[in-house]
Parts: C-alpha cells; sequence; structure tokens
C-alpha cells in the first residue's frame, strides 16, 4: 500500500527539450525500445484531454461483447496500460504490455509525437489523437495535480495557469503537444485526431468515426449500447473506470471524473487572465487548420 502522505511530490525536469517528471523517464530505455505490433493501438493525450473516456470506449468496442466481465472487474489503467508509466513495484507500463493477454493491445501514452518509441511508426500502427481546448484542459489539470501526489506541486491557480502558457507541465507544453501531433499527421495517415469537444457534442457520432477508422462496424444496438455506457455519469460510478481503486489519488480534493464539461473554464479563468490567455494564444498556436472550441 503507498502512502501517499509520505510521498514527496516530484519535480519537473527538462527531459529533451519537454518537462517531464522522473516516473515517466526512469524506463526511457525500455520504453524506446518498446516493440510494438501491428495490431496495436495507441491512445496518445496530452493529460486530461479524455484519455479515460476514449480508452473505455475502445475496450467495449473491442472486448465488450466477447467479454463484458472486464467491465466490471478491470481497472481500465490495466486494460489499457500507461505505456510510459514506472512506479515501482508497480509493474512498469512496458512490463504489463508485454504481459498482456489480449489483442490487440490498447496502450496509453501521454508522449509528446517525437517521444514515441519508433516501432510504432515502422509497424505502421493506428493511432488516436485526443485534443482538448486549452482552458478546460488546464482547468482539468490543475484539479488533477491538487488530487495526485504522484504529480509535481500545482501551487495556486493563478500561479499554475501562468505555467501552463509556459509549458511547465508534466509531457510539457499544450501548445507543442496538440501542434506536434497535428503536423505529424500531414505525413503519417494512420493517425485519428480527435476533440473533446466534439465527444461531448455527438458521442454516438464520434464512436461512428472511431469504427470507420478502425476498421469496426458492431451493430446500431451495440453501438448505442456502448454510448450509454460510456456517459459521464455512468463512468463517474463505476469503479473499474473512474480511478477511485488506485492509492496516489485523493478523491476528498477532487473525484477524477470531476464535471466531464466543455467551458468550465469559465468558473475559473479571471476576466483578465481570459485575455492575457487569448492574447498569448494568438502568438503560440501556428496551426490555422488546427481549431479549438471553447464552448459548444
Ligand atoms: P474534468 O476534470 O474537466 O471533469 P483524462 O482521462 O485524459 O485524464 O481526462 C480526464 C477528464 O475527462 C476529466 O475532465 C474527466 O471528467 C473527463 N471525462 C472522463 N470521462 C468522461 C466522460 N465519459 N464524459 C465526459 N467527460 C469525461
Amino acid at each position: 500500500e503507498i502512502d501517499k502522505l509520505k510521498l514527496p511530490r516530484p519535480e519537473l525536469f527538462d527531459f529533451h527539450g519537454v518537462q517531464m517528471i522522473h516516473y515517466f523517464t526512469d524506463n526511457w530505455e525500455a520504453v524506446q525500445n518498446f516493440q510494438a505490433r501491428p495490431d496495436d493501438i495507441l491512445i496518445a493525450t496530452y493529460p486530461k484531454a479524455g484519455t479515460t473516456w476514449v480508452s473505455c470506449i475502445l475496450d467495449l468496442l473491442y472486448f465488450g461483447q466477447t467479454s463484458p466481465e472486464r467491465q466490471t472487474s478491470i481497472p481500465i489503467y490495466e486494460r489499457v496500460p500507461f505505456l510510459e508509466m514506472f512506479f515501482p513495484p508497480i509493474l512498469s507500463g512496458a512490463d504489463q504490455l508485454e504481459k498482456l493477454p489480449t489483442t490487440p493491445r490498447l496502450i496509453k501514452t501521454h508522449f509528446p509525437v517525437q517521444f514515441v518509441p519508433k516501432s510504432f511508426w515502422e509497424q505502421n500502427c493506428r493511432i488516436i489523437y485526443v485534443a482538448r481546448n486549452p482552458k478546460d484542459n488546464m482547468v482539468s489539470y490543475f484539479h488533477f495535480d491538487c488530487m495526485n501526489c504522484v504529480e509535481p506541486d500545482p501551487g495556486d491557480w493563478n500561479s499554475f495557469f501562468q505555467r501552463f502558457m509556459e509549458g511547465k507541465m508534466v509531457f510539457g507544453s499544450w501548445y507543442d503537444h496538440v501542434s506536434g501531433w497535428w503536423k505529424k499527421k500531414q505525413t503519417y495517415s494512420n493517425i485519428h485526431y480527435m476533440f473533446f469537444e466534439d465527444l461531448v457534442e455527438d458521442t454516438g457520432r464520434e464512436i461512428d468515426k472511431l469504427c470507420s477508422f478502425l476498421g469496426l462496424s458492431p451493430s446500431a444496438e451495440v453501438k448505442q449500447q456502448i454510448t450509454g455506457e460510456v456517459q459521464f455519469d455512468n463512468m463517474k460510478k463505476n469503479s473499474m473506470a473512474n480511478y477511485s481503486t488506485i492509492p496516489v489519488m485523493n478523491f476528498k480534493i477532487s473525484p477524477f471524473m470531476r464535471k466531464g464539461k466543455v467551458g468550465d473554464w469559465k468558473e475559473h479563468l479571471t476576466v483578465a487572465q481570459n485575455e492575457e490567455f487569448d492574447k498569448d494564444f494568438r502568438n503560440k498556436m501556428k496551426e490555422p487548420t488546427l481549431q479549438f472550441r471553447t464552448e459548444i
């Protein structure tokens, strides 16, 4: 049992030009040498962009009919191992993946595109990238860092807000992350780039798009069932999806399934912060075709 009170908060450091913490770099060699298989599916996101949501959708699409008991007996972080996670005595993400009995393997990563092990590209693996508008992403990340003792100390909201704009977050700058993956899509066609806001707006439509990318054709009934199962309230109360079984998180501070909304940033950013953010955003974002919605 991990004692969350005694665990010191990790420090950020520069790692190949990206701010990281040691839990995600300590296994670097093994992760870089990870042998992807052609049918592996990588779910890549900046933290708090909807990783768990899409992980649950994919798990249901692939295994919901054949092994429905997975949903009620195996936590999502074991069904979809976190590639770069290294947190002894817990089995590392890479080792979990080696031992995974099911195929295809669904693999979670928060790596910026340049950190992805080369075998994924060599094997032409399917990759699903989920992006979320920066304001809600930042708010979600703040609450997460408050409740998760294996994240750096978030400080107060204002300092967190400044550091988000500076890219001083675990896995680096949000701007670099979403743009780097967006650029990759131009040369590597096996990426499905999707948005949290679209999922909120019409989950069924986004599941349809995922199915056509993955070459799956579930019945309308099955799709409807999945859409229901991954609704926020259902995932929030499902202990195998809501991270309540993980010892390092303090749910008294904030639950993992916090709000699941578009536009919650309005409850956090002051008018001045919002103006500062918009100005900074226009300077930083250089991908005119990459558009985000901060409300729907
Ligand atoms: P909030 O903190 O804004 O509520 P990740 O899985 O990448 O860590 O992202 C977590 C965020 O996704 C949290 O955002 C969480 O509530 C939201 N989320 C998870 N499952 C969801 C669902 N089924 N519907 C809507 N939002 C969901």
